[in-house]
């Protein structure tokens, strides 16, 4: 018999693989689910991208395997892009590693600071894979909660009575930076914060960088939405003294509409990302070299492209307020990102009892919220990754064929 290892336990198959699966089937039996479940981008990069791309494929010469540290072509674009959007300064020969997307290097993370029980704080509700690499890198995992009324922000009086009580509990390692002897844990933050659309605060900002230095824990902040319906993206590296706690990863799926092209970065002090790339290197072989070249022509466009990409997802916000309303959900007006958070009606027991009911009556399928942790349970997102158009189907199906 051949059996999985041990730390698969416990770790199910990711939801939209799952979910994404059930929905091929109900379509091929000729039905067409509408998604508005997935955050993949539908509209394709700038032109310009795909021609650098183009150019850069029929060479002879750019076939082999690539640094393991990224092209130079690649890093430089993303320190320039560091400089004019976030008034951050990198070295883009030591501070910046390019990814094959930045959900691998949450995983390298995880994989680079966490020992068996080294604590592991994360968001709840927030990204799934947080938990799952650090579970699967041996983690133990401590929640952190957001809450509606607290704006979806961290509550820091709260987590330090947590710290504190961790800290007094045996077994628990708290292990950063390796081997330097001293306690420290590592801690998962995403702002604009997904699935919930929340902007961080400068003074937010500022105190989680106090929080990391006070404790000793580093602090890796996933940014992928700071371009998306939002004028002022934001860094935690922005913040005077960050890098000493800090590690950032960026992406190019989302502002860039890459996501199948898996490019991403992570950016930090030069010891950090070292430490990263001696896990990395021995996991991979680089990029291919004409994906770098493109994505380093995708961080020099100018504010045209967001304002481009941002014009369509506006009105298609709208519409999905409009969905959302038929749905008797409640949303706060001022969310950024991709995606609109929404609370559920009293009607429904939790976001997955909607989602199915919706799926089952009117082939629109849209996230619960509860695949985002606990505080999730009461609470639906819907992705603004389908046209106008779709949002409109979605809306008539509603309404014809979901009783209230
Ligand atoms: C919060 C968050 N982080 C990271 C990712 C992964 O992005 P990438 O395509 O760069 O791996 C996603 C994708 O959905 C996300 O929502």
């Amino acid at each position: 018999m051949i059996t999985v290892s041990k730390r698969l336990e416990g770790i199910g198959e990711y939801y939209f693989s799952q979910k994404l699966a059930e929905i091929a089937e109900i379509n091929k039996q000729g039905e067409a689910v509408i998604n508005l479940g997935i955050g993949s981008p539908d509209m394709p990069p700038h032109p310009e991208v795909i021609q650098v791309l183009q150019e850069e494929v029929i060479k002879p010469n750019v076939h082999g395997y690539q640094s393991y540290k990224g092209a130079e072509a690649l890093r430089n674009g993303v320190a320039k892009w560091y400089n004019k959007w976030y008034g951050v300064d990198l070295n883009p020969a030591t501070e910046i590693l390019p990814l094959i997307g930045s959900k691998e290097g949450i995983m390298h993370i995880c994989m680079t600071y966490v020992d068996e029980g080294t604590i592991v704080l994360v968001p709840n509700p927030g990204y799934p894979t947080y938990r799952s690499a650090a579970k699967l890198a041996g983690g133990t995992i401590v929640e952190y909660n957001l809450k509606e009324e607290n704006n979806w922000l961290i509550d820091f009086d709260e987590l330090e009575k947590n710290i504190a009580s961790l800290k007094s509990k045996a077994g628990a390692q708290m292990a950063f930076p390796k081997g330097g002897g001293r306690e420290g844990a590592l801690m998962f933050v995403n702002y604009p914060q997904m699935p919930t659309g929340q902007l961080p605060t400068k003074k937010f900002f500022e105190e989680l960088v106090a929080f990391g230095k006070k404790h000793n824990i580093l602090i890796c902040h996933d940014n992928p939405y700071s371009f998306i319906l939002n004028e002022t993206p934001m860094s935690l590296l922005s913040i005077e003294g960050a890098k000493d706690v800090v590690l950032e990863l960026n992406s190019l799926s989302k502002a860039s509409n890459m996501a199948g092209w898996r490019v991403g970065v992570l950016c930090g002090a030069k010891e950090r990302i070292n430490e990263v790339l001696v896990f990395k290197s021995n996991m991979d072989s680089g990029m291919f070299l004409p994906v770098q070249l493109a994505a380093a022509k995708a961080l020099s466009l100018g504010k045209e492209w967001y304002d481009g990409i941002n014009a369509v997802y506006r009105k298609r916000r709208i519409k999905a307020y409009e969905l959302l309303d038929l749905l008797q959900c409640t949303h706060s007006a001022d969310q950024v990102g991709m995606f609109v958070w929404a609370k559920i009606p009293a009607k429904y027991k939790n976001g997955f009892e909607l989602s199915d009911d919706v799926l089952s009556k009117t082939r629109v399928f849209i996230t619960p919220g509860g695949i985002f942790g606990s505080a999730g349970e009461k609470y639906i997102r819907v992705s603004l990754c389908s046209t106008e158009e779709k949002f409109q189907e979605s809306i008539d199906r509603i309404k014809s064929k979901l009783k209230n």
